[in-house]
């Protein structure tokens, strides 16, 4: 049974939200974003993901209009994320996804509301196309903001980066490569035990050895859309690690995860396998999402793919114990 209800049955049907999935962390909605962030209580969520869609003109069904005038888009957002910042608790933090057209947007109307400014970071484009009088755009941006001081970061590892065709390595970590802490490198990758793959950042035996494995600004090893042949439904759709990679930088099991866009249910998918609490909602098709967790709940975990490709990479000399964490 779920352990928590934000939202009475009543204010559901007075907000018009259609309950449609429900587990023992959570519960998806059909319905408008904005009567969903609505319905909720101030300061009652630890983290709040946005992947609104990014005003392409692209084709999310009824009742989505992705083609708005610049200042209708900007408009609307503001709604969202005020209200986003509303029923965020302090210390709470609030993840969007978008262009960096409109990230620069946000950014700035979230200073002004007093949120804090931790990052942002840049999703690489593994494909780039060329724009006519414009640089090709490489990332979309990932705005990290806090409700104040962070309540809860913690360290999350990172896989070491190689090179598809020869499979080493491509960086050198500042002369530091040897002090990589084995149980550290590739864990994203291949762990099944959610405490295996972060820990309190401001605690750790030794910092300075394990300083080097600090998750950086930029990701390039996730493809910030997924392929299609990986894809659970036709739109957008975020591969799974990389909300698995932002749950558990930002909470702790637990705590409770929204996502007022909910799509084809990719954070909902990753805070049930990260044991988070969750809510969220999705205007369009929900059967997608609905789908992707009865699947999770039936076992079936989803094998994500990664930008750098499946090659084996290559063993350091006299180091095979690292032969499972890098290879995957
Ligand atoms: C970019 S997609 C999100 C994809 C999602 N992150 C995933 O991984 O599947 C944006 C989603 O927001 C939904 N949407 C658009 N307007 C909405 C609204 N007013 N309220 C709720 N959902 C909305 C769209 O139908 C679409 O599924």
């Amino acid at each position: 049974m779920l352990h928590f209800h934000l939202i009475s049955p009543l204010t559901t049907i007075n907000q018009g939200l259609i309950e449609v999935y429900q587990s023992d962390y959570g519960i998806l909605y059909q319905g408008d974003c904005l009567k969903f962030l609505n319905a909720l209580p101030d300061g009652c969520v630890d983290i709040i993901f946005a992947d609104p869609p990014f005003n392409l003109g692209k084709d999310y069904g009824k009742g989505v209009n992705d083609q708005m005038k610049s200042d209708e888009y900007l408009a609307w957002s503001k709604q969202w994320l005020s209200e986003s910042i509303r029923v965020l608790k302090p210390g709470g933090s609030l993840f969007v996804f978008n262009l960096p057209k409109w990230c620069i947007e946000y950014g700035a109307y979230l200073n002004q509301k007093g949120m804090l400014f931790r990052h942002w970071i840049a999703c690489r484009m593994p494909k780039a196309f060329p724009r006519g009088q414009r640089m090709s755009p490489a990332h979309y941006g990932l705005l990290y903001y806090t409700k104040g001081d962070p309540a809860v970061f913690n360290k999350v590892y990172t896989p070491i980066q190689v090179c598809r065709h020869c499979g080493g390595e491509i960086r050198d970590y500042g002369g530091h490569r040897k002090k990589l802490n084995p149980k550290g490198i590739n864990l994203m990758d291949t762990w099944d035990a959610p405490e295996d793959v972060w820990e309190d950042a401001s605690t750790g035996d030794n910092a300075e050895e394990t300083l080097w494995t600090e998750l950086e600004e930029m990701w390039s090893d996730i493809p910030p859309v997924r392929h299609r042949q990986h894809k659970n439904r036709g739109a957008n759709e975020l591969a799974p690690i990389m909300l698995e990679r932002i749950i558990a930088m930002a909470s702790n099991p637990g705590q409770i995860v929204i996502d007022p866009f909910g799509g084809s249910g990719t954070t909902f998918y990753a805070a049930e396998k990260l044991h988070r609490y969750w809510l969220g909602t999705e205007i369009g098709d929900t059967q997608p999402a609905v789908k992707r967790l009865t699947d999770l709940a039936n076992g079936k975990i989803e094998e994500w793919e990664s930008a750098r490709g499946k090659k084996k990479v290559k063993i350091p000399q006299n180091d095979s114990t690292q032969l499972d964490l890098f290879s995957y």
